[in-house]
Protein backbone atom coordinates (compact mmCIF):
# COMPACT_ATOMS: atom_id res chain seq x y z
CA UNK A 1 0.00 0.00 0.00
CA UNK A 2 1.05 3.64 -0.95
CA UNK A 3 0.02 6.91 0.04
CA UNK A 4 0.81 10.55 -1.29
CA UNK A 5 0.47 13.23 0.41
CA UNK A 6 1.34 16.94 0.10
CA UNK A 7 4.48 17.52 1.43
CA UNK A 8 4.24 18.44 5.45
CA UNK A 9 5.62 21.10 7.68
CA UNK A 10 6.77 20.43 11.01
CA UNK A 11 5.85 23.13 13.03
CA UNK A 12 7.71 22.61 16.38
CA UNK A 13 11.56 21.78 16.25
CA UNK A 14 14.27 21.94 17.62
CA UNK A 15 17.60 22.30 15.34
CA UNK A 16 20.58 22.94 17.46
CA UNK A 17 22.99 24.87 16.10
CA UNK A 18 26.60 24.16 14.38
CA UNK A 19 28.04 20.36 14.17
CA UNK A 20 24.92 18.76 15.96
CA UNK A 21 22.82 20.69 13.71
CA UNK A 22 24.45 19.72 10.71
CA UNK A 23 23.77 16.00 11.83
CA UNK A 24 20.51 15.90 12.09
CA UNK A 25 18.80 18.45 9.99
CA UNK A 26 19.15 16.28 6.94
CA UNK A 27 16.38 13.67 8.78
CA UNK A 28 13.56 16.71 8.54
CA UNK A 29 14.55 17.92 5.33
CA UNK A 30 13.51 14.96 3.42
CA UNK A 31 10.59 14.81 5.15
CA UNK A 32 9.30 18.34 5.58
CA UNK A 33 9.38 21.38 3.46
CA UNK A 34 9.39 24.17 5.93
CA UNK A 35 9.52 23.95 9.83
CA UNK A 36 9.20 26.50 12.39
CA UNK A 37 12.83 26.56 13.78
CA UNK A 38 12.25 27.34 17.56
CA UNK A 39 14.68 29.77 19.58
CA UNK A 40 15.91 28.04 22.76
CA UNK A 41 19.88 28.75 21.84
CA UNK A 42 22.44 29.41 24.52
CA UNK A 43 22.53 32.47 23.76
CA UNK A 44 18.88 32.28 22.99
CA UNK A 45 17.84 34.00 19.69
CA UNK A 46 16.55 36.75 21.42
CA UNK A 47 16.47 38.84 17.94
CA UNK A 48 15.82 39.80 14.77
CA UNK A 49 19.98 39.85 14.09
CA UNK A 50 20.41 36.56 15.73
CA UNK A 51 17.48 34.90 14.23
CA UNK A 52 18.85 35.91 10.56
CA UNK A 53 22.17 34.51 11.60
CA UNK A 54 20.55 31.28 12.66
CA UNK A 55 18.81 30.91 9.70
CA UNK A 56 21.53 31.48 7.69
CA UNK A 57 23.87 28.98 9.58
CA UNK A 58 20.52 26.68 9.19
CA UNK A 59 20.46 27.63 5.41
CA UNK A 60 24.91 26.49 5.25
CA UNK A 61 24.30 23.36 7.12
CA UNK A 62 21.09 21.66 4.29
CA UNK A 63 22.18 19.34 2.29
CA UNK A 64 22.48 20.86 -1.80
CA UNK A 65 18.99 21.58 -3.47
CA UNK A 66 16.74 20.49 -0.11
CA UNK A 67 14.64 23.31 -1.01
CA UNK A 68 13.72 22.92 2.95
CA UNK A 69 13.05 26.36 4.02
CA UNK A 70 13.94 27.48 7.87
CA UNK A 71 11.12 29.52 9.50
CA UNK A 72 12.43 31.28 12.04
CA UNK A 73 11.31 32.77 15.43
CA UNK A 74 12.55 34.93 18.53
CA UNK A 75 12.60 33.73 21.79
CA UNK A 76 10.48 36.24 24.07
CA UNK A 77 12.55 37.80 27.25
CA UNK A 78 11.14 39.87 29.57
CA UNK A 79 13.47 42.58 27.55
CA UNK A 80 11.86 41.88 24.00
CA UNK A 81 10.37 45.48 22.89
CA UNK A 82 7.52 46.50 20.86
CA UNK A 83 9.95 48.09 18.02
CA UNK A 84 11.89 44.53 18.11
CA UNK A 85 8.36 42.81 17.38
CA UNK A 86 8.11 45.54 14.31
CA UNK A 87 11.54 44.44 13.00
CA UNK A 88 10.68 40.87 13.04
CA UNK A 89 7.63 41.47 11.51
CA UNK A 90 9.31 43.46 8.84
CA UNK A 91 12.31 40.53 8.62
CA UNK A 92 9.89 38.22 6.40
CA UNK A 93 11.65 35.40 7.69
CA UNK A 94 10.46 35.12 11.62
CA UNK A 95 7.16 34.17 11.88
CA UNK A 96 6.55 33.66 15.90
CA UNK A 97 7.78 34.52 19.34
CA UNK A 98 7.63 31.98 21.41
CA UNK A 99 6.73 32.35 25.11
CA UNK A 100 8.73 29.82 27.78
CA UNK A 101 7.87 30.35 31.26
CA UNK A 102 11.34 31.16 32.80
CA UNK A 103 12.98 27.51 33.95
CA UNK A 104 10.01 25.58 32.07
CA UNK A 105 12.15 23.36 30.09
CA UNK A 106 15.85 23.04 28.22
CA UNK A 107 17.58 26.38 27.88
CA UNK A 108 14.48 28.44 29.40
CA UNK A 109 16.06 30.41 31.87
CA UNK A 110 15.61 33.74 30.10
CA UNK A 111 12.11 33.26 29.53
CA UNK A 112 9.78 35.16 30.79
CA UNK A 113 8.97 35.59 34.74
CA UNK A 114 5.90 38.13 34.63
CA UNK A 115 3.14 37.60 31.34
CA UNK A 116 1.74 40.65 32.54
CA UNK A 117 4.92 42.48 32.00
CA UNK A 118 5.01 42.11 28.40
CA UNK A 119 1.48 43.15 27.62
CA UNK A 120 2.41 46.24 25.54
CA UNK A 121 4.33 43.71 23.52
CA UNK A 122 1.91 41.52 23.19
CA UNK A 123 -0.79 44.52 21.76
CA UNK A 124 1.76 44.86 19.45
CA UNK A 125 2.33 41.49 18.01
CA UNK A 126 -1.58 41.19 18.13
CA UNK A 127 -1.34 44.58 15.86
CA UNK A 128 1.37 43.65 13.39
CA UNK A 129 0.12 39.96 13.55
CA UNK A 130 3.07 37.90 14.90
CA UNK A 131 1.57 35.04 16.67
CA UNK A 132 2.47 33.80 19.88
CA UNK A 133 3.67 30.47 20.58
CA UNK A 134 3.33 29.24 24.27
CA UNK A 135 5.10 26.87 25.58
CA UNK A 136 1.87 26.41 28.63
CA UNK A 137 3.25 25.12 31.88
CA UNK A 138 3.34 26.50 35.02
CA UNK A 139 6.95 26.39 36.86
CA UNK A 140 5.93 27.29 40.11
CA UNK A 141 7.68 24.34 42.31
CA UNK A 142 4.60 23.36 44.20
CA UNK A 143 2.79 22.74 41.26
CA UNK A 144 2.82 18.76 40.30
CA UNK A 145 4.83 18.28 36.98
CA UNK A 146 2.13 16.37 35.51
CA UNK A 147 -0.73 19.30 36.43
CA UNK A 148 1.45 22.04 34.44
CA UNK A 149 -0.06 22.32 31.70
CA UNK A 150 -3.44 22.61 32.85
CA UNK A 151 -3.01 24.99 35.92
CA UNK A 152 -1.66 27.06 33.08
CA UNK A 153 -4.53 26.94 31.06
CA UNK A 154 -6.23 28.39 34.40
CA UNK A 155 -3.80 31.04 35.52
CA UNK A 156 -2.65 32.56 32.05
CA UNK A 157 -4.03 30.77 28.43
CA UNK A 158 -7.73 31.66 29.36
CA UNK A 159 -6.49 35.41 30.83
CA UNK A 160 -4.16 35.78 27.31
CA UNK A 161 -7.07 34.52 24.96
CA UNK A 162 -9.45 36.94 26.55
CA UNK A 163 -6.94 40.03 26.63
CA UNK A 164 -5.99 39.65 23.52
CA UNK A 165 -8.92 38.25 21.54
CA UNK A 166 -7.10 38.61 17.85
CA UNK A 167 -3.67 37.39 18.82
CA UNK A 168 -3.08 34.29 16.89
CA UNK A 169 -2.03 31.77 19.40
CA UNK A 170 -0.45 28.37 18.89
CA UNK A 171 -0.23 26.25 22.27
CA UNK A 172 2.79 24.11 21.73
CA UNK A 173 2.88 20.25 22.22
CA UNK A 174 -0.81 19.82 23.82
CA UNK A 175 -0.70 17.16 26.45
CA UNK A 176 -3.66 16.64 28.10
CA UNK A 177 -7.35 16.38 27.29
CA UNK A 178 -7.36 19.52 29.26
CA UNK A 179 -5.63 21.87 26.55
CA UNK A 180 -7.54 19.75 23.93
CA UNK A 181 -10.91 20.95 25.02
CA UNK A 182 -9.53 24.62 25.58
CA UNK A 183 -8.36 24.47 21.72
CA UNK A 184 -11.16 23.47 20.77
CA UNK A 185 -13.71 25.87 22.73
CA UNK A 186 -11.52 29.28 22.33
CA UNK A 187 -12.46 31.97 20.48
CA UNK A 188 -10.22 34.01 18.20
CA UNK A 189 -7.29 32.47 15.85
CA UNK A 190 -5.83 29.56 17.90
CA UNK A 191 -3.90 26.25 16.84
CA UNK A 192 -2.37 23.67 18.30
CA UNK A 193 0.60 21.20 17.53
CA UNK A 194 1.01 17.51 18.72
CA UNK A 195 3.87 15.62 18.77
CA UNK A 196 4.17 12.21 17.35
CA UNK A 197 5.66 10.99 20.87
CA UNK A 198 2.32 12.08 22.57
CA UNK A 199 0.27 10.35 20.49
CA UNK A 200 2.08 7.13 20.76
CA UNK A 201 2.74 6.77 24.17
CA UNK A 202 1.62 7.70 27.85
CA UNK A 203 3.33 7.66 31.11
CA UNK A 204 2.68 3.80 31.65
CA UNK A 205 5.06 3.26 28.55
CA UNK A 206 7.72 6.02 30.28
CA UNK A 207 7.72 4.13 33.96
CA UNK A 208 6.29 1.18 34.26
CA UNK A 209 8.68 -1.96 33.92
CA UNK A 210 11.76 0.36 33.92
CA UNK A 211 12.45 4.30 33.49
CA UNK A 212 12.98 5.12 29.47
CA UNK A 213 14.78 8.38 29.53
CA UNK A 214 14.02 8.97 25.87
CA UNK A 215 10.31 9.02 26.46
CA UNK A 216 11.14 11.71 29.01
CA UNK A 217 10.24 15.50 27.05
CA UNK A 218 8.48 18.33 28.51
CA UNK A 219 5.60 18.80 28.79
CA UNK A 220 5.81 15.03 30.23
CA UNK A 221 4.03 12.49 28.73
CA UNK A 222 0.96 12.01 30.65
CA UNK A 223 -1.69 9.29 31.74
CA UNK A 224 -4.19 6.97 28.75
CA UNK A 225 -6.95 9.16 28.72
CA UNK A 226 -5.12 12.54 27.86
CA UNK A 227 -3.27 10.49 25.02
CA UNK A 228 -6.97 9.19 24.02
CA UNK A 229 -7.80 12.68 23.41
CA UNK A 230 -4.56 13.76 21.87
CA UNK A 231 -5.63 10.71 19.20
CA UNK A 232 -8.82 12.29 18.35
CA UNK A 233 -8.10 15.23 18.15
CA UNK A 234 -5.21 14.67 15.52
CA UNK A 235 -7.34 12.28 13.88
CA UNK A 236 -10.70 14.97 13.68
CA UNK A 237 -9.99 16.67 10.84
CA UNK A 238 -10.60 19.53 13.18
CA UNK A 239 -8.03 22.30 11.74
CA UNK A 240 -7.04 23.95 15.23
CA UNK A 241 -4.48 21.01 15.17
CA UNK A 242 -1.72 20.19 13.47
CA UNK A 243 1.45 18.77 13.20
CA UNK A 244 4.89 19.58 14.96
CA UNK A 245 7.12 17.36 16.38
CA UNK A 246 8.59 18.66 18.99
CA UNK A 247 12.05 16.74 17.61
CA UNK A 248 14.55 17.78 20.23
CA UNK A 249 17.69 15.82 20.28
CA UNK A 250 20.37 15.65 22.88
CA UNK A 251 23.48 13.60 23.42
CA UNK A 252 22.99 10.46 24.19
CA UNK A 253 25.17 10.82 28.01
CA UNK A 254 23.03 13.95 28.90
CA UNK A 255 19.74 11.52 28.33
CA UNK A 256 20.70 8.46 30.03
CA UNK A 257 21.99 9.49 33.42
CA UNK A 258 21.21 10.37 36.95
CA UNK A 259 19.50 13.90 35.79
CA UNK A 260 18.61 13.05 32.12
CA UNK A 261 17.02 15.97 30.24
CA UNK A 262 13.82 16.57 28.18
CA UNK A 263 13.28 15.79 24.90
CA UNK A 264 12.68 12.98 22.23
CA UNK A 265 14.53 12.86 19.12
CA UNK A 266 11.79 11.69 16.12
CA UNK A 267 13.09 14.15 13.09
CA UNK A 268 14.23 10.50 11.28
CA UNK A 269 10.76 9.42 11.16
CA UNK A 270 8.57 11.66 12.01
CA UNK A 271 6.14 11.69 9.33
CA UNK A 272 6.06 7.60 9.28
CA UNK A 273 5.17 7.65 12.53
CA UNK A 274 2.25 9.98 12.15
CA UNK A 275 0.90 7.69 9.43
CA UNK A 276 1.10 4.94 12.09
CA UNK A 277 -1.11 6.19 14.13
CA UNK A 278 -3.58 7.72 11.79
CA UNK A 279 -3.75 3.96 10.18
CA UNK A 280 -4.15 2.28 13.31
CA UNK A 281 -7.19 4.82 13.50
CA UNK A 282 -8.62 4.14 10.05
CA UNK A 283 -7.95 7.75 9.92
CA UNK A 284 -5.40 7.98 7.13
CA UNK A 285 -8.14 10.33 5.27
CA UNK A 286 -7.16 12.42 7.49
CA UNK A 287 -3.27 12.89 7.70
CA UNK A 288 -2.89 15.20 4.78
CA UNK A 289 -5.14 17.56 6.37
CA UNK A 290 -3.33 17.39 9.79
CA UNK A 291 0.60 17.20 8.52
CA UNK A 292 0.13 19.25 5.35
CA UNK A 293 -2.67 21.81 5.24
CA UNK A 294 -4.07 23.14 8.98
CA UNK A 295 -0.26 24.49 9.53
CA UNK A 296 0.33 26.99 6.25
CA UNK A 297 -3.65 27.90 6.64
CA UNK A 298 -3.15 28.83 9.85
CA UNK A 299 -0.04 31.18 9.81
CA UNK A 300 -1.64 32.52 6.39
CA UNK A 301 1.15 30.57 4.42
CA UNK A 302 0.52 29.13 1.02
CA UNK A 303 -0.01 25.14 1.17
CA UNK A 304 3.17 23.19 -0.48
CA UNK A 305 3.05 22.17 -4.19
CA UNK A 306 5.43 19.33 -3.68
CA UNK A 307 4.41 15.82 -2.85
CA UNK A 308 6.49 12.69 -0.64
CA UNK A 309 5.18 9.57 -0.93
CA UNK A 310 5.02 6.29 1.74
CA UNK A 311 4.82 3.14 1.07
CA UNK A 312 3.51 0.71 3.57
CA UNK A 313 6.93 -1.33 4.70
CA UNK A 314 8.75 -2.43 7.75
CA UNK A 315 12.01 -0.68 8.55
CA UNK A 316 14.28 -0.99 11.30
CA UNK A 317 15.37 2.56 13.07
CA UNK A 318 19.05 2.53 13.86
CA UNK A 319 20.68 2.33 17.65
CA UNK A 320 21.63 5.96 17.28
CA UNK A 321 22.93 8.94 15.06
CA UNK A 322 25.77 10.79 14.61
CA UNK A 323 25.62 14.22 16.78
CA UNK A 324 28.07 16.49 16.27
CA UNK A 325 30.63 15.01 18.34
CA UNK A 326 28.31 12.68 20.45
CA UNK A 327 24.95 10.61 19.48
CA UNK A 328 21.85 10.98 19.64
CA UNK A 329 19.35 7.87 20.26
CA UNK A 330 16.43 8.29 18.64
CA UNK A 331 12.40 7.46 19.53
CA UNK A 332 11.79 3.59 18.56
CA UNK A 333 15.71 2.81 18.35
CA UNK A 334 16.38 -0.63 17.15
CA UNK A 335 12.42 -0.96 16.60
CA UNK A 336 10.47 -1.45 13.64
CA UNK A 337 8.68 0.85 12.00
CA UNK A 338 5.73 0.28 9.28
CA UNK A 339 5.91 2.46 7.16
CA UNK A 340 8.74 4.34 4.88
CA UNK A 341 9.64 7.37 2.65
CA UNK A 342 10.08 6.42 -0.74
CA UNK A 343 9.90 9.57 -3.39
CA UNK A 344 9.67 12.95 -3.70
CA UNK A 345 7.76 14.03 -6.52
CA UNK A 346 7.32 17.68 -8.46
CA UNK A 347 4.42 19.64 -7.73
C1 LIG B 1 12.93 20.78 24.29
C2 LIG B 1 14.43 20.90 24.05
O1 LIG B 1 15.17 19.97 24.39
O2 LIG B 1 14.87 21.91 23.49
N1 LIG B 1 12.69 19.65 25.13
C3 LIG B 1 11.52 18.99 25.24
O3 LIG B 1 11.43 18.11 26.08
N2 LIG B 1 10.50 19.26 24.47
C4 LIG B 1 12.42 22.03 24.85
C5 LIG B 1 10.94 22.19 24.79
O4 LIG B 1 10.35 22.36 23.73
O5 LIG B 1 10.30 22.14 25.83
ZN1 LIG C 1 9.94 22.28 21.87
Amino acid sequence: MKITLTKPDDWHLHLRDDEAMTSVVAHTAERFARAIVMPNLKPPVANTQLAADYRQRILDALPENSGFTPLMTLYMTDLLTSDEVIRAKQSGFVHGIKLYPAGATTNSDAGVADIRKLYPVLETMQRESMPLLVHAEVTEPEIDIFDRERVFIDRHMTKLRQEFPELAIVFEHVTTRDAVDFVRESNGPIGATITVQHLMYNRNHMLAGGIRPHYYCLPILKRETHQEALIEAATSGNSRFFLGTDSAPHPQHAKECACGCAGCYTAHAAIELYTEIFEAENALDKLEGFASHHGPDFYGMPRNTERITLQKRDWQVAESYRFGKDMVVPLKAGQTVHWQLITEQGG
